[in-house]
């Protein structure tokens, strides 16, 4: 099938198209049309003339919407994980469990929609100010430019359309060009309500388009989830426009010597460093060990490991799919390759073939390795031996990341004091860092981004104060 783009809500077909390709086997997972400069021309064009009309259209229309949204995603659930497996090359189990948040995704933004309100101040608190109320109500930036990446088709796009709708702000959105066709199949149900033509469109261009969409002034906001340079290009070419990163992390586990439940930080360290075959910015990474834990903890690990099964992500069961690309999976086997010559033991894995390679397993890797310094983006996994909880913390924060951190220890004092030092925009206690609940803020410190995702947090992206001063009031 080859699916239309959608400008303005409209769907378009016609002119050249551009297939997907499984990375499996490289079978077709389908194709799309390619929007032409006139087609993103006009996109842009109607999402600023329909700011104003869609800044004031009844929240209950909007969340209306967004319910519908989430209601068809559900019904449509299995065709839509089926389409996320054939273009990413995610488990199927995975995707399902994708679409599973998205249902949730946008319900939350249409709660959040019906209670997006603001707030009274009361402004007789000084004399000048006797009789006078402040409303202080949040209004949409403007149209937003959402760009999203290839390891979520679905939920990453969930994040970046429906706060924007929740709040009444246009959307041209940019899908990753490996992973464009799940974000086409949104088009279809948003298609199904009654939002205003120019509200969202749907445009699969490539990254030159998308940089000329980065510097155009009718779209005041970016909100991009993706590679760490390019993210913060982005954000050094347009200082003036608010933009919102939410980019890569070296997700790191602290396991704390009063841990006693090995088997499960085991099972979660190892099903939470290979899913999606590592491909997500909170997959575990790095995980310190404290002494007294660490070599049973490494026997459990591997044994986890050893129980997963690689292989083509279409069929039930599989737990590890490949990467994007074979270049992902050439990168990952570089960089293993790199940690072993500098010093680090191969545990378990290594291997490649094609774009999918073997979950992996290193151990008493130097920090300034890429497999523990650079976000690896792969099913590859780090274990190291410190001899205290402070060490386990120093280490985490001398990255240069900062996404999710998880600490395993049921002392409470102990959790409050990590959580409290940890440098990253989320602490998991008793889990790994890959948790992710949608409606939580979710977003990260130092070069993982700035600003937080999730429905609420996005919706106060997406909007400013606007303060309306009422006078001759009895209060
Ligand atoms: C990401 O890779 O940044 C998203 C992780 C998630 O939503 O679970």
């Amino acid at each position: 099938m080859t699916f239309p783009f959608w400008v303005a809500g409209k769907p378009v077909t016609g002119g050249a198209t551009a297939d997907v390709r499984h990375s499996f086997d490289g079978s077709l997972a389908g194709a799309h049309f390619v929007p032409s400069t006139s087609d993103v021309e006009a996109a842009v064009q109607a999402a600023h003339d329909v700011r104003d009309e869609f800044a004031t259209l009844p929240a209950h229309v909007r969340a209306g919407a967004l319910d519908h949204v989430s209601r068809a995603l559900g019904e449509r659930s299995e065709e839509i994980a089926q389409l996320i497996t054939a273009e990413s090359g995610k488990p199927l189990k995975w995707a399902r469990g994708e679409v599973g948040r998205a249902v949730s995704t946008f319900r939350w933004a249409a709660e959040e929609a019906r209670r997006f309100s603001g707030e009274l101040q009361r402004l007789d608190t000084d004399p000048g100010g006797t009789g006078r109320l402040a409303l202080v109500r949040r209004v949409p930036r403007g149209p937003v430019l959402g760009i999203t990446p290839f390891n979520f088709p679905l939920n990453l796009v969930a994040h970046k359309v429906a706060p924007a709708i929740a709040v009444g702000a246009p959307i041209v959105l940019k899908p990753a060009p490996a992973t464009p066709l799940t974000a086409l199949l949104l088009g279809e149900i948003l298609a199904e309500t009654d939002l205003p033509a120019g509200s969202w469109s749907i445009l699969p261009v490539d990254n030159e388009t998308s940089s000329r969409l980065v510097q155009d002034p009718r779209l005041p906001v970016v909100s991009f989830t993706g590679s760490v340079p390019v993210g913060w290009s982005i954000r050094d070419s347009v200082p003036r426009k608010h933009v919102a990163l939410e980019l890569g992390g070296n997700g790191a586990v602290l396991v704390c010597p009063d841990w006693t439940d090995l088997d499960f930080a085991a099972q979660r360290i190892a099903t939470f460093a290979m899913y999606q075959a590592g491909q997500s910015c909170i997959s575990v990474q790095r995980v310190y060990a404290h002494d007294s834990v660490f070599d049973a903890l490494v026997e459990k690990v591997l044994s986890q490991v050893s129980a997963l099964r690689t292989g083509d992500p279409r069929a039930e069961g599989v737990d590890v799919g490949p990467m994007i690309n074979e270049d992902a999976a050439a990168r990952v086997s570089s960089w293993v390759s790199s940690a072993v010559s500098a010093g680090g033991q191969l545990l378990t894995g290594g291997g490649r073939s094609g774009a999918t390679f073997e979950p992996t397993v290193l151990a008493d890797v130097p920090e300034d390795a890429s497999v523990m310094a650079d976000e690896v983006f792969g099913p590859v996994v780090s274990l190291i031996r410190v001899s205290s909880v402070e060490e386990g913390v120093a280490r985490i924060n001398a990255s240069r990341f900062g996404l999710q951190a998880g600490v395993f220890t049921r002392d409470l004092p102990t959790a409050f004091s990590v959580s409290a030092s940890l440098q990253v925009g989320g602490v998991l206690v008793g889990d790994v860092p890959s948790f992710r609940a949608d409606q939580m803020p979710y977003g990260g410190v130092k070069d993982s981004g700035v600003g937080r995702e999730g429905p609420a947090s996005a919706m106060a992206d997406f909007t400013e104060e606007r303060v309306t001063v009422l006078t001759g009031l009895t209060l």
